[in-house]
């Protein structure tokens, strides 16, 4: 066993860290997670933390779950990995048969890859090949969304919306129709339908302007994540797919955090009885255990490449670990969960509660919103909520609130000055208590 110095010494030497200014990191003693337990992570001096993120928003049944390692395990004594490029395997067809049963109807292909990210890029490369094989080669440009995040990838990020993400990258990146919400937006006293409104019709006026040049659209359904935990009015999905279908482009519905149950459905276009032409899913899929994602599409799509070999209409994309067995297996062990334990039924008190209690963090004095959907939060903090004045960023304020949550016993990570709750969707109610708790008086000592 290696000494817990000796590991922070080999983090700090020879790691580099996903979003993370490295010399801030190398200045702080790092927390080193040793293991999980439900809802809990433990580090390496036994320290207990609430997972107040799921463990960047995958984890849905909670860590070290025997039923979903027992399904990894079993697996392994068959087959660690085996291709789907010419040849296929047990799990990924079994997985593939439910993901299709489990999708809005109309969704009936299943194509895989590893994370969200790739998902994305999938989606993005058949629409754009799509249109090729239907003779429509000028269908080359799609609509995305101010505040977007589909990933990190370059495709990804040419459908972001995140200047501080994307901006250094913009000449790597193709350029789209970038649509942004309402002034009025983030102001949660404007009425939903009147944004609703103005949004639709921004989107719209791009439609109808690049008429006939346009592949598809993509968005997060119902809350964008990365961008801030913000709401899209209720009915948006509804209006903006029956635009898609208007102005004949197709619709790409990104459920990389929404989906497995996020938002109290499976997936957040059943809110609003939407089917997308592509689906994207990853996070949750493999419950957070293993890097697994899939596109799915509809058989019009799908028919669209079929050809002779010569003609070449293959999708020309795959990733080496495509279909992974251990993956699939446990994704499916994940469904079977969600299946046999009712967990969508039982989720709604647990978010009901969640919905209420967010409530009470109005009483803080620099809590400017507070946004939620399902088990997912957003809290705004802000210097001067009445002005609407901002934390300066310099003053890393969501990242201190989160320092102060650690030593109280919750793993959180913000949003810039937005602290995210998103615990695993199996958090009992008490632990749940316990994270807004924590939440709560982090915010109020540091603000
Ligand atoms: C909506 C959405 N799409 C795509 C991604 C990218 O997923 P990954 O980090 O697995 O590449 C994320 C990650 O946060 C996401 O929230």
């Amino acid at each position: 066993m290696i000494d817990k110095e000796t590991l922070a010494a080999w983090d700090k030497r020879y790691l580099w860290h996903p979003f993370t200014q490295m010399q801030d990191w190398l200045a702080e003693a790092p927390v080193i997670i040793a293991c999980g337990e439900g809802c809990y992570l433990i580090d390496v001096d036994g320290n207990r933390y609430i997972d107040g993120v799921a463990s960047m928003w995958t984890s849905v049944h909670g860590h070290n779950h025997p039923e979903l390692n027992t399904a990894l395990k079993t697996q392994v004594d068959k087959v660690a990995h085996s291709t789907l490029l010419g040849y296929s395997n047990i799990p990924a067809i079994e997985l593939a048969k439910k993901l299709v049963e489990l999708t809005p109807v109309g969704l009936n292909k299943v194509f895989y890859s590893d994370n969200g990210s790739t998902a994305v890029e999938i989606a993005l490369k058949m629409v754009y090949q799509y249109w090729q094989h239907r003779g429509e080669p000028q269908r080359k440009l799609f609509v995305h969304f101010d505040k977007a995040y589909h990933g990190d990838t370059i495709g990804a990020m040419s459908v972001g919306g995140i200047d501080s993400f994307h901006a250094t990258f913009d000449s790597l990146l193709f350029k789209g129709l970038r649509v942004s919400a309402p002034e009025t937006y983030r102001s949660r006293h404007t009425n939903d339908s009147v944004i609703k409104t103005q949004w639709l019709n921004a989107v719209e006026n791009v439609l109808s302007t690049h008429s006939g040049q346009i592949a598809g659209i993509i968005l997060e359904p119902l809350i964008q994540g990365a961008g801030g935990m913000l709401l899209s009015p209720r009915g948006f999905l509804k209006e903006l797919s029956a635009l898609a279908k208007q102005w004949k482009t197709l619709l790409i519905v990104d459920e990389v955090m929404t989906g497995f149950g996020r938002t109290g459905k499976m997936w957040a276009c059943e809110h609003e009885a939407v089917t997308p032409d592509l689906l994207c899913t990853a996070k949750g899929l493999a419950a957070g255990y293993l890097p697994l994602a899939a596109t799915l599409a509809t058989d019009e799509i799908y028919n669209a490449f079929l050809g002779e070999y010569k003609d070449l209409k293959t999708f020309f994309h795959g990733h080496t670990f495509t279909g992974n067995p251990l993956a699939c297996a446990v994704a499916l062990e994940n469904i079977a969960i969600f299946e046999r334990e009712n967990l969508l039924s039982r989720l709604q008190p647990t978010i009901e509660h969640f919905k209420n209690r967010l409530q009470e963090f109005y009483r803080l004095s620099h809590v400017s919103d507070v946004r939620v959907c399902g088990l997912a939060a957003g809290i705004d903090l802000m210097k001067n909520p009445d002005t609407h004045t901002p934390y300066p960023f310099e003053e890393k304020v969501g990242i201190r609130v989160c320092k102060e949550a650690l030593t109280r016993g919750a793993l959180l990570r913000p949003l810039v000055n937005t602290i995210v709750l998103m615990p695993p969707l199996q958090v009992s109610i008490s632990a749940l208590d316990a994270l807004l708790d924590i939440a709560y008086a982090s915010i109020e000592t540091v603000c």
